[in-house]
């Protein structure tokens, strides 16, 4: 059973080992190869060590028995936004062996829950246009809201923008291996 929790500082090795291997599997085509090969683990740990000891709460983790990690998600307040949403979903990202088993809405409805405690009363997130990921927030009842330009590893990417206004909207019904 893949269970959902707050990310502790021991967990920030999972994370950066998750980071890599789905920025990796994700982006390939995407995004420019050289800096998705120079993604470092040690360097993505030092990040999110740092992260979750400034924000704690706000990142959170799906951990299978065996693998570990083998999820995470994050959120906050909107950044540079000028729309009418005050939280964001900064990252959401399921190792490819676990995907499409409901991690995904599991981890959503857990950053929803996160945002939601702590005042927010939306969110936002942005996904790059060519990353089918996007059909999955639409899927979820994002409101397709905006498109930007985005300067990401030295490339021009356009990004698009899916806002819920209410953040009870995703749900992961009766979910016992949720401590969110
Ligand atoms: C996008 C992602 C987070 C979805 O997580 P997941 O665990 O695979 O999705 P779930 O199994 O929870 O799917 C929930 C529902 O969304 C649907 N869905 C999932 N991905 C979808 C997609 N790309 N397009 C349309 N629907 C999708 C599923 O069919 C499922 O429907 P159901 O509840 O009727 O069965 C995951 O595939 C992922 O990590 N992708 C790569 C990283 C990435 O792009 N992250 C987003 C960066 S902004």
């Amino acid at each position: 059973m893949v269970t959902i929790r707050t990310a502790k500082t021991m967990d920030a090795a999972g994370i950066a080992r998750v980071h890599v291997d789905t920025w990796r599997t994700t982006y390939a085509g995407m995004l420019p190869d050289r800096p998705l090969l120079d993604l470092s683990q040690q360097r993505q740990l030092r990040s999110w060590l740092a992260l979750i000891r400034a924000e704690p709460g706000r990142q959170i983790v799906a951990i299978d028995g065996t693998a570990g990690v083998v999820a995470f998600g994050s959120c906050g307040r909107a950044r540079r936004s000028q729309l009418p949403y005050d939280g964001e979903v900064f990252t959401l990202y399921v190792l490819p062996d676990y995907q499409g088993q409901g991690i995904g809405r599991r981890l959503l409805a857990g950053l929803f829950g996160v945002l939601a405690k702590e005042g927010f009363r939306s969110a936002l997130v942005w996904v790059l246009a060519g990353n089918p990921a996007r059909f999955f927030y639409r899927f979820m009842g994002g409101s397709w809201v905006a498109v930007r330009e985005e300067s990401l590893f030295g490339t021009r990417v356009e990004e698009h923008g899916y806002g819920w206004l209410d953040l009870g909207a995703v749900t992961a019904k009766s979910d016992p291996g949720s401590t969110i």
